[in-house]
């Protein structure tokens, strides 16, 4: 890889910001200073800017407790954003997989591979989101059916994709959507007349969120995990 796309790929400069930085300051690959924009890197090097080593990321797949009041988005000028939480020094390369709400917490996926954040969100391919939610008002069976059959939600001219209302007790319950529409879950139980008081997302697919990870804390998936999508 050229050496301009280097520093931009491991820091977020731009090319041009990349080629002022090798003409003004040191940069080494090797030991050996470069100027050159058009330096070849090689596989493995160590490239040396400021006394930092500037490492390429790799694929990159992580599971986090995501906590309230913040939000899924690389920068926001209000709020706190998710990576906020993690420890890397770029972040632009990175993206969360699907959004949580400000106001919901729960497990989160964040990656820089496309491909397999696509098999997750994509509809066609109806990997399942396990929310549990706490209701304002007491759950029905009705409302069990409804969800099953699919639910019109305000604004939308399609029905919701079946889903699955699992009653834990009067105001709890888990609920399975295929599906990854704005607000989804607080809109499907609004349009049963009820409110969602909090939201918690316990599963992906297979995968649960670690219970050793404390809201706000983050690790590395497995081989395993990442292979189950
Ligand atoms: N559905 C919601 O309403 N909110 C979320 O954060 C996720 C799904």
């Amino acid at each position: 890889m050229r050496l301009d796309r280097y520093l931009s790929e491991t820091t977020g400069m731009s090319r041009k910001e990349a080629t002022k930085v090798l003409q003004r300051e040191i940069v080494t690959v090797d030991g050996v200073a470069q100027k050159k924009t058009a330096f070849q890197v090689p596989l493995g090097a160590e490239v040396i800017w400021n006394d930092i080593r500037l490492e390429l990321m790799g694929p990159t797949y992580l599971m986090m407790h995501k906590p309230l009041d913040c939000v899924c988005a690389n920068h926001d000028p209000i709020h706190q954003t998710i990576f906020a939480y993690l420890d890397v020094p770029y972040i632009d390369k990175l993206h969360t997989v699907g959004r949580l709400d400000l106001d919901t917490s729960g497990l989160l996926l964040i990656t820089n591979d496309g491909k397999w954040s696509h098999r997750i969100t994509s509809p066609k391919r109806q990997c399942p989101k396990i929310y549990h939610a706490w209701l304002a008002d007491p759950l029905t069976e009705a409302d069990v059916r409804a969800f099953a059959e699919g639910l019109q939600l305000h604004g939308e001219t399609t029905l919701t994709a079946p889903a699955v209302l699992e009653i834990i007790n009067e105001r709890e319950a888990l609920v399975h959507i295929y599906e990854g529409r704005y607000h989804q879950v607080r809109r499907m139980l609004a349009a049963t007349g009820n409110k969602v008081e909090k939201l918690h997302r316990e599963q992906v697919g297979t995968l649960k969120l670690d219970p050793d990870l404390a809201p706000g804390e983050s690790r590395r998936l497995t081989a395993e995990e990442i292979a189950l999508f």
